[in-house]
């Protein structure tokens, strides 16, 4: 057996896998053969989520009949909703709380005792999850704000039926569209850290329930899906700072500090998924605050041109626009990383239930570099 140390599994090949894929040295994902810029503009992320588990788009006919399961698996248990109304009362992050809520989901499954082997009934557990995902973050918004939940609107697709519960109110077409491309670009990103942790947990054949937990958890750090949360932080203290941008880059570089929103382990050069949503900021900024796009189109430039941060392989990730795309559009800055879950959960499922098609157990090693041999002396010897 090969000793080679991979530290981070860097370029390490552990599966095969039929659902996206991502050139890093051009800039292009696509899933399952679909450009992400395709998909943005011409399908809904209910269609993007048919086709990670199903294969193929959706017709028309299909759609209804997928987009209207979904819809009808929308609603929570109370249960559910009074232990995210405590989380609230207890002060939990959201990502925090939306991790206990989606594990709590599986008590109100109506197949708890489906075998995981069975593709069919964890396909379903997973609609539902996703379906539910929206249901729990709006809840737990609304709480916050004092008021109680708005029921789903089975009319209204996943993204603007989420923008609906979170705010009381039907999202314009402008919000519901830019909310939905950002959904779908979210969706799947090949094998990340938290869709390999989901991977990990499905490979022991334990349940997508866990599979999804696990995957929240470890998309919530700030070098995963925390750094959307970032990026805005950053851009409001540059902007209470009354610092010019690009002085507030400056001292930021200057003290070793990382940019967040830059640097992505696969790309070398700009996310797609950042052009596109950089195009959505600035449509945003033509009706409202253009405050934003022109603080992170300027700090981008600046990096690229004057500190040759691209040349070194640094480009702006997904996270660099899709904070601001969400402030733009009155989200709350600390919802950012588990609308990323909310849309990452189909991302999440696909891989679980392609891998388990030929399960493989994931167990790799670690290379001991502890003490060879110690005697153990008895407790009071000690
Ligand atoms: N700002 C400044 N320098 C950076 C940055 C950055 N954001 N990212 C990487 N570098 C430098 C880093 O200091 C190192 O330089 P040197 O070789 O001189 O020490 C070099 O680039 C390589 O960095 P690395 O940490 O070895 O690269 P990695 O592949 O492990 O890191 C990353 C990828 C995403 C963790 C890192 O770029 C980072 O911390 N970025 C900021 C956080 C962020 O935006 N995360 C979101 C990732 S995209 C969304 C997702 O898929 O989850």
């Amino acid at each position: 057996m090969a000793d080679d140390l991979k530290k981070g599994l860097e370029g390490v090949l552990v599966a095969e896998s039929g659902l996206s894929s991502i050139d890093g040295d051009v800039g292009r994902l696509v899933y399952r053969g679909y450009t992400i810029e395709d998909l943005a503009r011409g399908a809904s992320y209910e269609e993007v989520a048919y086709l990670l588990w199903h294969g193929t788009l959706p017709d028309e006919e299909e759609l209804a009949e997928f987009s209207d399961a979904m819809a009808a698996e929308r609603d929570v248990d109370d249960a559910i909703l009074e232990t995210i109304r405590a989380l609230v009362e207890a002060d939990e992050r959201p990502m925090a709380a939306m991790r206990t809520a989606v594990s709590m989901l599986s008590s109100s499954e109506p197949e708890p005792d489906a075998d995981p082997a069975d593709r069919e009934a964890s396909l379903r557990k997973g609609r539902r999850i996703t379906a539910k995902i929206p249901t729990i973050l709006a809840a737990f918004e609304r709480y916050r704000q004092g008021e109680e939940p708005v029921d789903p609107d089975p009319s209204l697709g996943l993204a603007a039926n989420f923008l609906y519960m979170m705010t009381g109110e039907e999202p314009d077409e402008v919000a519901a569209e830019t909310f939905d491309q950002a959904l779908i670009l979210h969706a799947d990103h090949g094998l990340n850290a938290s869709t390999f942790t989901s991977m990990v947990i499905g490979s022991t054949m334990a349940d997508i329930y866990s599979a999804v937990t696990g995957g929240i958890g470890a998309l919530s750090g700030p070098l995963h899906g925390g750094a959307n949360q970032d990026v805005m932080e950053v851009l409001i203290e540059i902007d209470e700072s009354g610092l010019d941008p690009l002085e507030w880059v400056e001292q930021a570089t200057e003290d070793g500090r990382r940019i967040p929103g830059f640097g992505h382990r696969v790309y070398s050069v700009k996310d797609p998924r950042a052009k596109i949503l950089q195009e959505r900021s600035r449509e945003l900024a033509e009706t409202g605050d253009s405050k934003w796009y022109d603080i992170t189109t300027t700090i981008e430039d600046y990096l690229t041109d004057e500190k040759g941060l691209v040349e070194k392989g640094i480009a702006p990730n997904v996270d660099f626009y899709s904070g601001s795309v969400y402030y733009q559009l009155g989200i709350p800055i600390d919802m950012y990383t588990p609308i990323f879950a909310m849309s990452r959960s189909s991302g999440w499922i696909a891989h679980v239930l392609e891998y388990q098609e030929e399960n493989r157990l994931i167990r790799p090693r670690a290379r001991y570099t502890g003490p060879d041999e110690r005697e153990l002396a008895p407790l009071e010897e000690r």
